[in-house]
C-alpha cells in the first residue's frame, strides 16, 4: 500500500518479499531535516539522520539496503526484539506450575525470542500523532504458544520524532494469560555515521553502580556485582574502548562488553551518554527500565555489506538496549518481566540527539 503524506509521516512501498509479503517504509522528518525511517519488517529504524556540530546529517545507525537482507540478518539491525528480549536459561522457564520449552537458538539458550522473535513479523502500521510529535504506532499479536510463550499478547512500538531530535518509544503490550515479556530496540548506533570505522573511541557514560556478570554461556549468574574498580565502570563517562582489552574474565567472556547494567533510580530517567568528540554528535538515552545492555558489537560479521556499501566489522557500532535483566523467567531475585491479563506492559526509551560546540 502506498498512501500520501501525513503530517511528516510518510509511508511508501519498500520491498515485496520472496513469499508476497510488502514492506512498507515510513519516514518522520521535523523542520531541521533530521529524521528517521522505520520499516513495519521488525518495526525495525532503517536510517536515523542527525545534525554534527556544524549541522551536516549523518546516518547514525546500521542497516541493510533490502528488506530480504533483514528478514536473513542474525544481529538484530535496527530491530523491536520479543517476545524475550536477551537470553533464557536453557531454553526453559517455570510459570503458573507449568514448564515451557523454547527453542535454543543461541545454544544452550533462548535468544531474543526465538528462531523466529518479532524481529522477523510485519507489524501492523499507522501514523500517529503523539503529544510529543508526528509518530507511527506498529502492532503485533503475537499468538499463545508463539515460540512456544503462553498468552495472547497484543502488543504496539510507537516511534514520534519531536522537533528537538527526541525519538521516544513507546512499548504497550497486554496477554490474555501470564507470559515472560521484555522486548528492546535493538539498533546500533555509530555517532561518526554507521560504517565509518571503530566506535571505540567515543565517549560513554551509564548511570550503573552494578551489573550482572555473566557465565561462559552469557546467562548472568545472579550475582549484582559492583562496577567500581572494574572495566564496567561508566559512571563517570571515559572511551568505550579504554579499558575493553583488560584482562578480565567477563570481558573475555562476552568478547567484549555485553552485559547488562543494573540502572540507578526508578521510573523514566537518563540512564546513558553516548559522545562522538569527533563530529559532537552526542546521544542520551532515558527509560523507565530497570536494565541497559551495552553490546559493542563483538560479533558482527565483517562480511555483511551494509547500506552504506561498507562492513560493519565488530565494535564498529553498539548497542544500547533498555530492558529487562537476562533469564529473568529463571531468576526471581530480578525484576519480574511478566505480562498478565492484570498486568499490562507500558514503557519508554527515548534516544535524545544533540551537538556540542567545540
Ligand atoms: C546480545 C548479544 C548477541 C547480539 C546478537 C545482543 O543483544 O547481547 O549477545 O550476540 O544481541 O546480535
Amino acid at each position: 500500500m502506498i498512501a500520501g503524506q501525513i503530517g511528516v509521516a510518510r509511508e511508501e512501498l519498500f520491498e515485496t518479499l520472496e513469499d508476497g509479503r510488502e514492506v512498507s517504509r515510513w519516514t518522520l522528518r521535523n523542520a531541521s531535516g533530521a529524521g528517521l525511517t522505520v520499516m513495519d519488517l521488525g518495526a525495525t529504524i532503517l536510517t536515523l539522520e542527525v545534525p554534527d556540530r556544524d549541522g551536516r546529517l549523518a546516518d547514525v545507525v546500521t542497516g541493510f539496503h533490502r528488506a530480504a537482507d533483514y528478514m536473513r540478518d542474525t544481529a538484530y539491525h535496527g530491530a523491536v526484539i520479543g517476545r524475550f528480549a536477551n537470553r533464557i536459561a536453557g531454553g526453559r522457564f517455570a510459570l503458573g506450575g507449568r514448564d515451557y520449552v523454547l527453542a535454543t537458538n543461541n545454544p544452550p539458550n533462548t535468544l531474543h525470542g526465538g528462531q523466529s522473535g518479532f524481529d522477523k513479523r510485519l507489524w501492523q502500521a499507522e501514523a500517529i500523532q503523539t503529544s510529543a510529535g508526528e509518530g507511527v504506532r506498529f502492532t503485533l499479536v503475537s499468538p499463545a504458544g508463539d515460540e512456544g510463550f503462553p498468552g495472547e499478547v497484543h502488543v504496539s512500538t510507537t516511534y514520534a520524532w519531536t522537533a528537538d531530535n527526541h525519538l521516544i518509544i513507546d512499548y504497550a503490550a497486554t496477554s490474555d494469560a501470564p507470559s515472560p515479556f521484555n522486548v528492546t530496540q535493538h539498533s546500533y548506533w555509530n555517532l561518526a555515521g554507521a560504517g565509518s570505522g571503530s566506535v571505540m573511541d567515543h565517549h560513554l557514560a551509564i548511570a550503573a553502580e552494578t551489573y550482572l556478570p555473566v557465565d561462559g554461556t552469557m546467562i548472568p549468574t545472579g550475582e549484582i556485582a559492583p562496577v567500581a574498580g572494574t572495566p564496567f565502570d561508566f559512571r563517570t563517562a571515559k572511551p568505550v574502548g579504554r579499558d575493553i582489552e583488560a584482562a578480565d574474565e567477563q570481558l573475555a567472556r562476552g568478547g567484549g562488553y555485553d552485559h547488562t547494567f543494573v540502572l540507578g533510580g526508578e521510573g523514566l530517567r537518563e540512564v546513558a551518554v553516548l559522545a562522538d568528540p569527533q563530529s559532537g554528535r552526542r546521544m542520551i538515552v532515558s527509560t523507565d527500565l530497570p536494565g541497559l545492555q551495552l553490546y559493542t558489537g563483538n560479533f558482527l560479521d565483517p562480511a555483511a555489506s551494509g547500506k552504506q556499501g561498507r562492513p560493519y566489522p565488530p565494535r564498529s557500532a553498539i548497542a544500547l538496549e533498555t530492558q529487562f535483566f537476562p533469564d529473568s523467567p529463571n531468576q526471581p531475585q530480578f525484576p519480574p518481566a511478566v505480562i498478565a491479563p492484570d498486568r499490562p506492559f507500558a514503557s519508554r526509551t527515548i534516544y535524545a540527539f544533540e551537538s556540542e560546540a567545540v
